[in-house]
């Protein structure tokens, strides 16, 4: 299937089942915003919670914070958003659509960087084990022209960007002939900056009003409580604050469903070492976030690193964690070195101290700080696209279906467990009911009776429920009742005492946080 076709039955499914429904609908939605309905609201906790806990409940020295949305304009200004919080933006004169102009070259240079791949896999199949990949690379004549013309482009456009050169961006548009994808034409205007933040007012104007902005970042929050935590908290560096939260962005381009969206939250934890120790911690929390990553089981080889060339002002190492979207790879989380930026920034600006005193060390300064951030939604998009599944299975009648499932990791998915009465008679309506009534307080459990019992595990695969409980007439001899696996869809014989621990071992977040 075409992963185009992919991407459309995801957001179709999402929809479909109660994951996620455009915000306003029925004022014919808005654009990029979006609203998590029943299922999707479980899976978005649980994505919180699995973050949550492996940062603050893994970590003695890593504490929770919870700042407001709206903060003192001054931190915006402080901290760089007024003055450089930008995108730059270009017009299609034909079809008059906006684009990002860096996206646009990004684009072009991930088509040259899929032809190479291309290439590699192809011949990675052609000569099977003897394949030595690095040789072919440098030898193989398409690929080495691919990589110089992908090398040159990247250089040139690292270049403008680093000196927010607005034409030389365009020129390369140009001279890559670039299209705009609705009207096929290269008519386009100068590139402009635009600022993402939304502001708003707060105050009557008799009083007088204040401009103040919706956060673009969750951060800034960490930042200006840095002295609040240690001191109340009797934090000795290292230490981490971490905090999940709403996030505001006017994105020009809000494409490809929930990954770019205008309204969305944030899961960033600050990491404040000693000056000199910060790169050290910014390999310690690259592998600790791809770890995280990892232990959801999705496949290492879908998962990479893109190291930054161009770094922002304040940053002195940065890299992002990708994952393979039916769109390709893109970044799910980003890892900074941010220097002692931001807290210098807020230093100068507020005029109040923000330095440690280092018992150790005998001396104060102003800590450096590693930061990981991961948006809430584009993490639940990439769950999503991860566990959606199309599989062609055989029924009994010889002819064959297709099965949707969503393997959800347990832990992830918003149903643990469905109990379902064979029939809706006998007897069995009422054990399927005592048997929800008790697992309820562990679990998210749902009792279903509509429908042929085929028609039921369809429903709750769709849904991602790993386990459906089904109690049938040898229940009322044995006390038994058969456990299905969503993934392997295999059954087993099993006592009803027994289903709370069975379940128990494999939902468990602590089950999850033991790989990391
Ligand atoms: N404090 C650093 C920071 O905000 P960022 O790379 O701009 O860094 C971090 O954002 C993460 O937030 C991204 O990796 C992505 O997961 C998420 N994110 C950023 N903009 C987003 C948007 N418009 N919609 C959804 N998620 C977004």
């Amino acid at each position: 299937m075409a992963q185009d076709d992919v991407f459309k039955k995801l957001v179709a499914h999402c929809k479909e089942y109660g994951y996620v429904f455009p915000s306003s609908e029925i004022y014919d939605g808005l654009s990029a915003v979006y609203d998590y309905g029943q299922y999707g609201v479980e899976l978005k906790n649980n994505i919180k919670k699995y973050w949550w806990e492996s940062m603050v409940l893994l970590h003695e020295n890593i504490v929770g914070l919870d700042s407001a949305i709206f903060m003192h304009p001054t931190i915006w200004k402080a901290s760089g958003h007024v003055d450089a919080f930008n995108d730059p933006l270009i017009d299609n004169k034909d079809s008059k659509k906006r684009y990002r102009a860096d996206v646009l070259i990004e684009e072009q240079l991930a088509k040259i960087d899929d032809k190479i791949t291309k290439e590699v896999e192809k011949a990675k199949e052609r000569f099977g084990a003897s394949f030595d990949e690095k040789k072919f690379r440098e030898t193989n004549p398409r690929v080495v022209a691919n990589q110089a013309k992908y090398d040159e482009l990247n250089a040139r456009f690292s270049k403008a960007l680093n000196s927010s050169d607005l034409s030389e961006l365009r020129q390369i548009i140009i001279d890559n002939e670039i299209v705009c994808p609705i009207s096929g034409s290269r008519n386009w205007t100068e590139v402009r900056q635009f600022n993402l933040m939304f502001s708003t007012e707060m105050g009557s104007t008799l009083e007088g009003s204040n401009k103040i902005y919706l956060r673009p970042e969750t951060a800034q929050g960490i930042f200006v409580n840095f002295l609040n935590v240690q001191k109340t908290g009797r934090m000795k560096i290292p230490f981490g604050i971490a905090q999940i939260g709403k996030a505001f962005r006017n994105e020009i381009v809000a494409r490809q469903f929930i990954f770019r969206m205008r309204e969305f939250e944030q899961m960033e934890m600050q990491y404040f070492v000693r000056p000199g120790t910060e790169l050290e911690w910014f390999a310690v929390w690259k592998d600790a976030r791809m770890k995280w990553h990892q232990a959801l089981g999705f496949g290492e080889e879908n998962y990479r690193f893109h190291d930054h060339t161009k770094l922002a002002h304040y940053a002195n190492a940065a890299t992002d964690i990708e994952y393979r979207f039916p769109f390709g790879f893109k970044e799910v989380e980003g890892i900074h070195s941010r220097t002692d930026y931001d807290l210098s920034q807020h230093q100068q600006y507020s005029g109040k101290k923000l330095q440690y005193f280092d018992p150790e060390k005998g001396e104060s300064y102003i800590p450096y700080v590693i930061e990981t951030s991961i948006g809430v939604d584009r993490m639940f998009l990439q769950v999503i696209a991860a566990a959606y599944g199309e599989e062609n299975i055989k029924k009994d009648d010889g002819t064959s279906d297709i099965r949707v499932v969503l393997r959800l990791p347990s832990f992830l998915a918003p149903v643990k467990l469905a109990v379902m009465p064979l029939v809706k008679k006998d007897g069995l309506p009422e054990i399927a009911e005592k048997i929800v009534h008790d697992l309820k307080f562990d679990f998210n459990c749902q009792y279903d009776d509509k429908d042929s019992i085929g028609r039921r595990y369809r429903r709750q695969d769709a849904i991602g429920t790993p386990y459906c409980i089904t109690i049938d007439h040898q229940t009322i001899d044995d006390q038994t009742v058969t456990i299905r696996y969503r993934d392997s869809m295999e059954q087993e014989r099993v006592n009803i005492s027994g289903l709370k621990d069975i379940i128990f071992e494999k939902v468990s977040i602590g089950t999850l946080l033991k790989k990391l």
